[in-house]
């Protein structure tokens, strides 16, 4: 019997119960009869959970592009792998066939070789959501060179940090993007990036937006030339397992952005197997997942989940507002989408429009709707299941990370009973566990504690780019002998998982992941600011809004707090990027500490979210006096 597509629910009990009882077998069989390889592997896995280490798939030799493209060339050559749907609507569509996709990705992985780019080197792609974001990543896959992607929404000097982190060798960036009726240039971002970076050797630049851009002779290249002029046939790499795929940054509760690094095997035999899984996807399905290639879930749900399956999957490159708020309706109707995956705070924005926009659109091809980046509240799951999925279509709340590679909780579709605001069931090798502060194990359900999985799983990152110590303090060190999450949740009667949020200074805002650490670095620069503390507050539509209370060193200076506000907010934005601006901010005298100096954040969310009694313990506390000064006044 296969084990890759789950057919009703019995069936996921077993394959689950296999799973955790034979994961050699379990794992070793998706692996050998989905995939191609060059060669197979002497060990399905093998780890020591107290160092940290994992390995799958040990040995094995393999491409992941071949498994996404070549191998699908003789059944699927002319079927649509890439809808590229443009920022405007007036601008023509591009269909890329498998057999395109092909001719493509093997010319930019012939430029990025004649250029200079070899196996293990690191490439920072910093593109909007054009064709050659996909193609760039799979160019890279292609040769064995590792991507990089940074979201074109990310400042110069969050690019240079990470750019400077894993010492990458070439940028592909474009001259600019378009944005609803925005022109951004992007490239002049990357120029000043680089001012920083003493790795980068050359920028190969796409002619996206036209805008007038400086080219720095011997550096900066115009991709479109070199591409004419290159072959369209390349022989893949032969990759072994567990050579680095890609590195993706994600925030921490410090400074330094973690590298995640996922590798080859693990990462595409989950990626693949999920999405088949949760997408209950086949084979003329259209599949649009609307996230941005710069994050996890464009990465395994646009780029490889589809592609491992021979799908055809939409690229857009647009915002869902833009020319009006029936740009996502107006795309599922003109594709027949069947597969529509989303997060909570588009479905919150765009709940506020009029009904109008929703119901004039045919959105009877859709099958199945999902949900990612944040627990979705029971007023948003309520309107997506009535007005997008016409209670016909189940609701996929996946929960998953950067550091899982791919979803491992989820309702399956058709096959679990689904619940508003829970994620349900971990997907077959997902062995959740909640904990309690004690460190045990909660064996009953209808309580909540920090989320765990006690067995390793295929697709999850391998370590943080140069610094193993972190990854293993960070995900293995709360829990001895578990991977922690960062997250919290409950279980109810049945066992279905609810997540209630993360647990660490983590703030997810409009589905974004973003520690507040480097916020409140950014912050700190301001020659007025002494002191610094950023939290979430809940949000109508971005889900949580930050807040920040802050104390300044020259108060008399800055008497005009408006203006000092958006100084402050443009020191994040050019820091961070704009999507880490601060939507409160509080001048305080001080901030609540404990004897030992620590911020006392849970106080001060608490005062954000509107709570002004009954703080708990507060008797570890230096000042305690201040918690009244800021529920009552600003200075
Ligand atoms: C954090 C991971 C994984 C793709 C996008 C975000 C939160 C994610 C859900 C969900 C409740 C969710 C968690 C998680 N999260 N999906 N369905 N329900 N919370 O990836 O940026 O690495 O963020 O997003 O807090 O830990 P990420």
């Amino acid at each position: 019997m296969s084990y890759y597509k789950i057919e009703n629910l019995e069936q996921y009990f077993k394959h689950y119960k296999k799973s955790v009882r034979e994961p050699r077998k379990f794992w070793g069989k998706i692996a050998e009869e989905n995939f191609v390889w060059y060669q197979a592997w002497d060990k399905v896995f093998e780890f020591d959970m107290e160092e940290a280490r994992f390995e799958w798939f040990t040995n094995a030799k393999l491409n992941i592009v071949k498994n996404c493209i070549d191998r699908h060339l003789a059944k699927r050559g002319e079927k649509t792998a890439i809808i590229f749907e443009p920022n405007n609507p007036e601008e023509k569509e591009q269909r890329i066939s498998y057999n395109d996709l092909y001719a493509r990705v093997s010319k930019m992985a012939n430029v990025l070789k004649d250029q200079g780019i070899k196996k293990g080197d690191r490439v920072c792609i910093y593109l909007p959501m054009i064709p050659e974001l996909a193609i760039s990543m799979l160019a890279c896959a292609r040769i064995g060179a590792i991507h990089s992607v940074i979201f074109a929404g990310f400042s110069s000097s969050a690019i240079s940090k990470r750019i400077t982190n894993s010492e990458c060798k070439f940028v592909i960036t474009s001259d600019g993007s378009f944005r609803g009726n925005k022109k951004i240039p992007l490239k002049p971002i990357i120029d000043e990036a680089l001012l920083e970076c003493e790795s980068v050797e050359k920028v190969l630049v796409v002619n996206r937006a036209g805008i007038d851009i400086k080219m720095m002779e011997g550096r900066d290249l115009w991709l479109e030339p070199l591409l004419e002029q290159a072959s369209p046939n390349h022989v893949a790499q032969v990759m072994d397992s567990e050579d680095p795929l890609f590195i993706l940054y994600t925030s921490g509760s410090t400074g330094v952005p973690k590298g995640m690094v996922h590798t080859t095997a693990g990462y595409m035999v989950q990626t693949a197997y999920s999405f088949k899984n949760v997408f209950d996807y086949k084979e003329n399905d259209i599949f649009w997942c609307t996230a941005d290639c710069g994050w996890i879930t464009g990465h395994s749900y646009i780029v490889y989940g589809p592609l491992l399956n021979g799908a055809t999957t939409v690229l857009f490159e647009g915002v869902p507002s833009y020319p009006n708020p029936s740009r996502f309706w107006d795309i599922i109707d003109k594709y027949k989408v069947t597969q529509f995956y989303t997060a909570p705070t588009a479905i919150r924005a765009l709940m506020t429009e009029d009904y109008s926009y929703v119901n004039s659109h045919d959105l009877s091809s859709l099958r199945v709707i999902g949900s990612v980046g944040e627990p979705i509240n029971e007023e948003a799951w309520h309107w997506y299941n009535d007005h997008v999925g016409k209670k016909k279509c189940p609701i996929v709340d996946t929960w998953w990370q950067t550091e899982t590679g791919s979803i491992l909780i989820s309702p399956l579709p058709f096959i679990t009973p689904t619940k508003p605001t829970y994620a349900t069931l971990p997907l077959p090798g997902i062995q959740a566990v909640l904990m309690d502060d004690k460190r045990n194990e909660i064996e009953e359900n209808q309580i909540d504690g920090s989320l765990c999985i006690k067995f390793p799983w295929p697709s999850m990152a391998r370590t943080i780019w140069g610094d193993h110590k972190r990854y293993k303090e960070t995900y293995f060190s709360q829990f001895p002998g578990k991977y922690f999450t960062g997250d919290g949740a409950l279980r109810d009667e049945v066992g279905y998982y609810r997540i209630t949020g993360r647990a660490d200074d983590v703030v997810i805002v409009s589905g974004h992941n973003l520690g507040t650490a480097p916020i409140e670095d950014a912050i700190n620069e301001h020659p007025a600011v002494a002191e610094s503390a950023v939290v979430g507050y809940k949000h109508d539509i971005k889900g949580n809004a930050l807040y920040g209370y802050i104390t300044l060193k020259m108060e008399g200076e800055y008497r005009d707090r408006e203006n000092l506000k958006k100084e402050i907010n443009q020191y994040i934005s050019s820091h961070i990027g704009p999507i880490a601006k601060l939507d409160k901010i509080q001048f305080v005298e001080a901030l609540p500490k404990t004897r030992s100096g620590k911020i006392m954040r849970r106080i001060l969310r608490s005062i954000a979210n509107g709570e002004t009694k009954d703080f708990g313990d507060i008797s570890t506390l230096i000042n305690p006096e201040e918690i009244e000064k800021i529920i009552t006044k600003t200075i």
